[in-house]
């Protein structure tokens, strides 16, 4: 589906599939090469990252491990609580591995900021961050990201993994939401 097919519910469209794609594919070269001899571990963020970890996982050159982890901050509005619930915690060890989290946004930077600290607290050797998009105006806590896809300007967005109320998700590209929708 793409966001011309729904169009009276999207404002814009920010960022097309073909664009995430080619960008997908740069930040894997990128990463195979950080990454070359390191005990990589990706742990996507669920849900909105599933899109991104999908594509992202077989634009690398090589097999490796991936986990998931589901937290909440959120519910069916479109502003962060900066309460962050785990909904499903990891399967895998974190003790001595280089893990890159994979993320669909980074918006006030909340759920990002604890994620990375409690990473940190399970004995994980490294802790990074690939994050598709990122909303700098919206930043309320500095998060280091090593990796970024594309900043956006601070609208809500769906498309490409990211929902309103579990919709949208399984649009091809990333579009700015009409507020008529969420108002
Ligand atoms: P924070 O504010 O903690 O954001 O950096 C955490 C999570 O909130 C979701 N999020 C969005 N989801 N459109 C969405 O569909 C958006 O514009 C948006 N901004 C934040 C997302 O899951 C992110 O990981
Ligand atoms: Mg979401």
């Amino acid at each position: 589906m793409r966001a011309a097919e729904i169009q009276n519910e999207l404002t814009e469209v920010l960022v097309t599939e073909e664009q995430i794609l080619a960008k997908l594919d740069e930040v894997a070269a990128q990463v195979a090469l950080d990454y070359a001899g390191k005990n990589l571990l990706l742990v996507g963020v669920l849900k909105g990252a599933i899109m991104v970890m999908a594509d992202f996982s077989r634009a690398l050159p090589t097999v490796v491990p991936m986990d998931w982890m589901a937290v909440s901050s959120y519910g069916a509005g479109t502003k962060s609580s900066g309460v962050v619930q785990i909904r499903k915690d990891l399967d895998e060890d974190l003790h001595d591995r280089d893990v890159l989290i994979i993320e669909d946004i980074i918006d006030s930077g909340l759920t990002l900021s604890w994620l990375l600290e409690n990473f940190e607290s399970r004995g994980a050797k490294s802790v990074e961050v690939f994050a598709l998009l990122r909303k700098p105006d919206a930043a309320k806590v500095q998060v280091d990201c090593k990796y970024v896809g594309f900043d956006i300007p601070n609208e809500f967005v769906v498309g490409y993994g990211l929902d309103y109320a579990e919709r949208y998700r399984n649009l091809r590209d990333v579009a700015i939401l009409a507020p008529h929708v969420y108002s």
